[in-house]
């Protein structure tokens, strides 16, 4: 009885962990249910603890309930940029979406698929296919309209251009193309060789040579000029007699020819003719002429072209500009009438540069050139009262404190003069002065000897005034009425006129 009682109390000593050990109890494999769901049961000696499986998350803490985890909200870059991500009870999953595949089979990481690359043929004929991350679309070439039925075929139809009225001009007859037009001129008008832009008119008399009023070094060039027009203005010419000289050719040929002519300028008439021809010639060169913008340097002359082929009028300020001189005007201006725009505009400063010759045989004793001579031509054809009026910076060719007067060469009365109508200096300093004109032609800069005689001639008028004051105190009086008189005559309105003769014997 009494080695029962000792054994007994043995074992319940040993059940206390005092003394020797004692097996544990595996309170996991006891009750599988003493963790909640999605959670991991771990024994440890003497007790046990509950983790949640991966992909759950103890949220309430001490509750031990383990929630799924969402990890497309919790991570968002758990999937790839462009990837989808669904979650799902104790996990999630990354899937393409239509337009991307998966080239990762670990961690799917989707790409664009670029459909126009995988299928040459997914769109139509007259349409480009453009690709677009997870798609692409059809774009019809210009000259195409799509269907509005399907953007994915991209089924392009020809527009034609040739239903929209005045698409080639006056008389022009439009011929339709897939994607295209051309205009075929009748004869006495021109696209100047650019078959999209609308037909003019171009009257190839103005090129005749004519004794008397083109100066004979001109000759051989307005001849080529006329023959370069004429097959210009008749379309049905034979494809072999078509063989025009370049625009670039005809421009060389007319600042070398002017190069050496207008030096030899004897008389005011010379001049008018020289100037005539140079813009009628620009006239016919410019539309020809293929650069944005053309430049041309000889010894005495430069020319400076800039050319717009624009579907649309061109807008904006335009300058061009060499070493003597800048202008300044607008497109609008080149452009003129909106509506006949032929589909071209352009504007030439030509630069009689080195114009001390030229200047020697127009200087009267009072009257001398301060800058280059420049003549201004632009597309718009209606230049005699601009809307709005071109500005010219010339650099005074030595500088000088003389007021300079912007002039024009006036050619209506007369065989031809400088004349101050419609220019004005709005800026002047010893180096420079910049002159508004509303209306087109070749423009300078004028010394105004003619002013400063008139005021020496007052002041010698007065001197002589006072002197006779001193006997003739009456006399005085009327000569110096009579002269303020007439310094008013001179100076007001618009008498800036001034007549010079030169060499006129
Ligand atoms: C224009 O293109 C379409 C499709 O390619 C073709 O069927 C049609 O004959 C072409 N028309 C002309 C005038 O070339
Ligand atoms: C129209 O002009 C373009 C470019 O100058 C040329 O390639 C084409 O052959 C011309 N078309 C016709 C019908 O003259
Ligand atoms: C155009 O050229 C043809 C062929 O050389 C000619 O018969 C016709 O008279 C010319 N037309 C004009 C207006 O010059
Ligand atoms: C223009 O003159 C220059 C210099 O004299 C010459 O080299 C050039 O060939 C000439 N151009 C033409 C088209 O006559
Ligand atoms: C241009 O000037 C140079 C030097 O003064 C001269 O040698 C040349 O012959 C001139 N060219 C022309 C085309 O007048
Ligand atoms: C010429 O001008 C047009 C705009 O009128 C522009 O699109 C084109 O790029 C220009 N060309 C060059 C060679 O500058
Ligand atoms: C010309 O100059 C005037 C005054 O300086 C200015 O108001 C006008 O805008 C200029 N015109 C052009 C075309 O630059
Ligand atoms: C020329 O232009 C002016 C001003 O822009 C306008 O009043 C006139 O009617 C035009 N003349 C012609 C012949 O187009």
């Amino acid at each position: 009885m009494g080695a029962i009682l000792f054994l007994l109390i043995l074992a319940l000593l040993k059940d206390h962990g005092h003394g020797a050990p004692q097996k544990d109890i595996d309170e996991c494999s006891n009750n599988s249910l003493i963790c909640g769901d999605n959670s991991a049961c771990f024994n440890t000696v003497g007790s046990y603890y509950c983790e949640c499986l991966t992909g759950f998350k103890d949220f309430a803490g001490a509750t031990r309930q383990c929630l799924d985890i969402d990890e497309c909200a919790e991570n968002q870059h758990i999937c790839g940029e462009w990837d989808i991500c669904l979650n799902q009870v104790g996990s999630y999953q990354c899937k393409c979406p239509t337009g991307f595949s998966n080239y990762n089979y670990r961690r799917p990481h989707c790409v664009d698929i670029n459909e126009c690359m995988a299928n040459p043929q997914i769109c139509e004929d007259h349409s480009i296919c453009l690709n677009t991350i997870g798609s692409y679309y059809c774009e019809c070439l210009p000259g195409f309209t799509l269907q509005p039925t399907n953007i994915a075929t991209g089924q392009c139809l020809d527009i034609n251009v040739c239903n929209t009225e005045g698409v080639c001009g006056k008389g022009g007859i439009c011929h339709n193309l897939n994607g295209s037009y051309w205009c075929l001129c009748p004869a006495g008008f021109t696209n100047f060789g650019n078959n999209q832009t609308k037909c003019v008119e171009l009257n190839c008399d103005q090129y005749e040579t004519q004794p008397g009023q083109t100066l004979p070094g001109f000759y051989s060039f307005v001849s080529l000029l006329r023959n370069n027009c004429l097959v210009l203005s008749n379309s049905t010419l034979p494809g072999t007699s078509r063989q025009l000289l370049t625009a670039n050719v005809l421009l060389t040929l007319l600042v070398n020819t002017t190069d050496v002519l207008h030096l030899g300028v004897q008389s005011n008439g010379e001049v008018t003719k020289l100037l005539r021809t140079i813009e009628m010639s620009i006239r016919l060169i410019a539309p020809l002429l293929t650069e944005n913008v053309t430049r041309i340097e000889t010894n005495h002359t430069k020319a400076e072209i800039m050319v717009r082929r624009d579907k649309n009028p061109p807008e904006g300020p335009v300058s061009l500009t060499n070493e003597n001189t800048q202008l300044d005007t607008t497109w609008e201006t080149a452009v003129g009438d909106y509506q006949n725009y032929p589909g071209f505009a352009f504007v030439v400063l030509l630069s009689y540069k080195n114009l001390d010759t030229l200047k020697d045989s127009f200087s009267h004793q009072s009257q001398q050139l301060m800058s280059s001579a420049v003549t201004v031509s632009v597309s718009n054809s209606n230049t005699t009262n601009l809307p709005q009026p071109v500005n010219l910076t010339f650099n005074h060719l030595q500088s000088s404190d003389v007021d300079p007067t912007c002039v024009y060469w006036s050619d209506e009365n007369g065989p031809g003069e400088w004349s101050g109508q419609g220019c004005t200096s709005v800026m002047s300093n010893s180096t420079h002065t910049v002159c508004s004109c509303n209306h087109l032609s070749t423009f300078a800069l004028l010394k105004g000897i003619h002013q400063k005689k008139e005021s020496g001639q007052l002041s010698v008028v007065m001197w002589v005034g006072i002197s006779v004051a001193l006997a003739f105190v009456v006399l005085s009086l009327i000569m110096s009425l009579w002269c303020r008189n007439f310094s008013r005559k001179r100076r007001g309105g618009h008498r800036l006129q001034q007549d010079i003769q030169l060499y006129s014997k």
